[in-house]
């Protein structure tokens, strides 16, 4: 069991190494999916006009641009609510779950 956590340890520390770019850093992403339901999901949901999101929707290369260009210019003032912590712990459960990452998930 030990073992098999280290392993997998090594193993995502590999991936987030090989990816190159760690920019969705220290982010919580516990926080972070409470938070996408919370603030996120009441536009971004299946039957909503604003399209469904998931983290699954974009690369983690996609998300971390998002977060530092695009800035939801779509509507600034969902962004502009939200602490710049707020803000990092969203994009870092995003990130952790894109499409190429480790652990892709289509649901918040
Ligand atoms: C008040 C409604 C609303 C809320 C709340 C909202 N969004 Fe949006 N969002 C939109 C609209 C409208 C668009 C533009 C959709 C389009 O272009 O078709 C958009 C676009 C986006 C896009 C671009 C979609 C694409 O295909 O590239 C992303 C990513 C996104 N929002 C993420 C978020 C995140 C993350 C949150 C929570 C922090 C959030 N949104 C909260 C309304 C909302």
């Amino acid at each position: 069991m030990m073992k098999t956590t280290l392993q997998l340890g090594v193993l995502l520390l590999a991936t987030a190494l090989a990816a190159g770019s760690y920019a969705a850093d220290g982010g919580n992403p516990k926080k972070g999916k409470h938070l996408y339901k919370k603030e996120c999901k009441v536009c971004h949901s299946q039957s909503n006009a604003a399209g469904e999101l998931t983290p699954m929707s974009k690369t983690m290369a996609q998300w971390d641009r998002f977060f530092d260009k695009d800035k939801h210019k779509a509507n600034p003032a969902v962004f502009e609510k939200l602490s710049e912590k707020d803000l990092k712990d969203v994009q870092q459960f995003l990130y952790d779950h894109a499409a190429d990452s480790a652990q892709p998930q289509t649901c918040g």
